[in-house]
């Protein structure tokens, strides 16, 4: 049981399996330059980003979650990107597919009905590659690839030994075909 007062580092995320996990690492470590590539296990793509939220409403996050009917994702990482205002190098989709916004409009109602706090700036999706980016010129060739998406996950965040961990909670998986 969650004591009365703790908080959890929550979001609710696409998270790639591993060998996709390792494919775009591997191209992250190559276009880092001075910046720092996500570690293998951490890439992901946010769908809805809580922050620090009551450990006590897990339970309701996970039952609104698990009450959603969803189709599985097909995502295409069709292309990269850089952001100067927070120095991120990313991939992501030229245009996302309905599936992926139309997700995310449902857990963000659901998240409403409910009551709890999130991050409500529009949804730009991305998969954060690389941070404290300078920008792409160190970057290779980018070989699109698709992500065939199947469940989506809350995750937890947590910082050990000043590095981010996250660990999946929970999944929900998309209805069958
Ligand atoms: P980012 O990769 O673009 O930084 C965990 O922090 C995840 O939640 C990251 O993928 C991060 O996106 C995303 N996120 C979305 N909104 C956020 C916010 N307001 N603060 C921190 N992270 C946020």
């Amino acid at each position: 049981m969650a004591g009365a007062g703790e908080m959890a580092r929550l979001f609710f995320a696409l998270w790639p399996d591993s060998d996709l996990q390792a494919k775009l690492a591997a191209w992250a470590k190559r276009a880092a330059g001075k910046g720092r590539p996500m570690r293998r296990e951490n890439i992901h793509l946010t769908l809805a980003f809580l922050g620090d939220t009551k450990a006590a409403l897990v339970p309701d996050l996970i039952a609104l979650a698990r009450d959603l009917v969803f189709a599985p994702i097909r995502l295409p990482l069709d292309r990269v990107g850089y952001w100067k205002h927070n120095r991120i190098i990313w991939c992501g989709a030229e245009q996302d597919p309905a599936a992926l916004t139309g997700l995310v409009a449902a857990l963000r109602a659901r998240l409403d009905a409910a009551g709890i706090a999130y991050d409500r700036k529009p949804f730009v999706s991305h998969v954060t590659l690389v941070r404290n980016a300078l920008g792409l010129d160190a970057a290779p060739a980018w070989v699109p690839l698709i992500w065939e998406a199947v469940d989506f996950v809350l995750v937890t965040s947590a910082r050990i030994e000043g590095r981010v961990a996250y660990q999946v909670m929970q999944r929900f998986p998309a209805a069958a075909g």
